[in-house]
């Protein structure tokens, strides 16, 4: 069994971000995004990945390179435009071969891993397999109706008025039925080949497409707000392990990495939180659900249920809070006497101030 990752695509909901960064390199709990997706393909026992790419690939090819540190061995399959999550089956046809393939969105996280599904899927065998998770509210998601005995019956995206409370996660299981399904479908009303339509395809035609119902912590970290609360998610999972430097003013609570070469001084920090290589902390109130990546400085400042990535600043600032802060990004206090808020911010941030 091979898997394709799907790590192409616009990422609008994730601008800034995404204007330099893959958003699938974007990190949760200090680990990019489909570095969690890899490790869980190659827990599953898969290691031959072809991942989708787009213009942006560099990135990603120097992220992950030929995938051995992962266990894994990538090939690289370029897509020209995001044409849709079909049109990625599509491309990868050659590698794919008729080997049967886990089709894994690059941008999502399942907290208990694959292993499960991808050992039902086998077991079975049937034309498809998704993974399906209950949610209160599934008009957000594409949605499966289910009969009794967990065969899919009908698919619908973002319906107004859901049939089920099945919401379709990231993960698909296919046999090689998958690829007459794609070639059987038409673009979208957003000019994109939906694998939902390709899904439904098999339906119609009376192929098996059965649901694999997880239970476990699932997030398409496609938006801020998804990725902080995946952050909490994968952060709850956190055991100690203090290998940096804590003076003797500082205080470490539960729960709470801080990496080899961090320096912790006059600090307390309450858990889950990980303290990336490198970063400084002086002076500060780390809250629970921060991850602090590699090359940070926090002084004088409080930052909590937040992510900062490689080399941001925090200085003299007290109320962080739910906050995604770039590379070499830089917060500080404004000079007093000017009693204003000075931002200086790229194209599609996002900046929340009290009134
Ligand atoms: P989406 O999050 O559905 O699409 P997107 O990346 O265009 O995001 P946005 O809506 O914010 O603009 O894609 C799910 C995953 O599949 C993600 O990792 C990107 C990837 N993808 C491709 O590789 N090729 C494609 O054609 C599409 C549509 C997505």
């Amino acid at each position: 069994m091979k898997a394709l990752v799907l790590a192409g695509g616009t990422g609008s909901r994730l601008r800034p971000f995404s204007h330099s960064t893959p958003k699938q390199l974007v990190p949760v709990a200090n680990k990019p995004v489909l570095f969690h997706g890899l490790e869980a393909i190659r827990a599953a026992g898969i290691t031959d990945v072809g991942i989708i790419v787009n213009s942006a690939s560099a990135a990603i090819r120097t992220a992950v390179g030929d995938g051995s540190a992962l266990g894994v061995d990538v090939t690289y399959l370029p897509q020209d435009e995001p044409r849709g999550l079909a049109h990625c089956v599509m491309i990868a046809r050659d590698y794919l071969g008729d080997d049967d393939f886990l089709m894994y969105l690059g941008d999502n996280v399942f907290a208990d891993g694959i292993t499960e599904p991808v050992a039902q899927f086998q077991a079975e065998r049937p034309a498809a397999q998704l993974a399906v998770v209950k949610v209160a509210d599934p008009s957000e998601y594409g949605v499966a109706e289910l009969d009794p005995s967990g065969r899919v019956v009908a698919l619908e995206e973002k319906p107004a008025r859901p049939r089920s409370n099945y919401a379709v996660t990231g993960a698909y299981f296919f046999s090689p039925q998958i690829h007459e399904a794609v070639q059987g479908i038409r673009p979208s009303w957003r000019n994109e080949l939906e694998i939902t339509d390709a899904l439904q395809w098999l339906v119609d035609q009376e192929q098996e497409v059965r649901a694999y119902v997880c239970t476990g912590y699932w997030k398409d970290t496609g938006n801020v707000t998804d990725l902080l609360d995946c952050n909490r998610a994968l952060l709850e999972k956190t055991t100690s392990g203090v290998r940096g430097s804590v003076d003797p003013l500082s205080q470490i609570g539960a729960s709470v990495v801080v990496e080899a070469g961090a320096t912790v001084t006059a600090s307390r920090i309450d858990g889950p939180a990980v303290i990336g290589s490198g970063t400084s902390i002086k002076n500060s109130y780390i809250g629970p659900y921060t991850a602090i990546g590699s090359g940070c400085r926090v002084e004088n400042s409080a930052v909590e249920d937040s992510i900062l990535l490689d080399r941001a600043s925090i200085q003299g600032v007290r109320s962080i809070n739910g906050s995604l802060i770039g590379r070499e990004c830089d917060v500080s206090q404004a000079r007093q006497e000017l009693r204003v808020h000075r931002l200086i911010m790229g194209d599609d941030s996002h900046v929340e101030v009290p009134a």
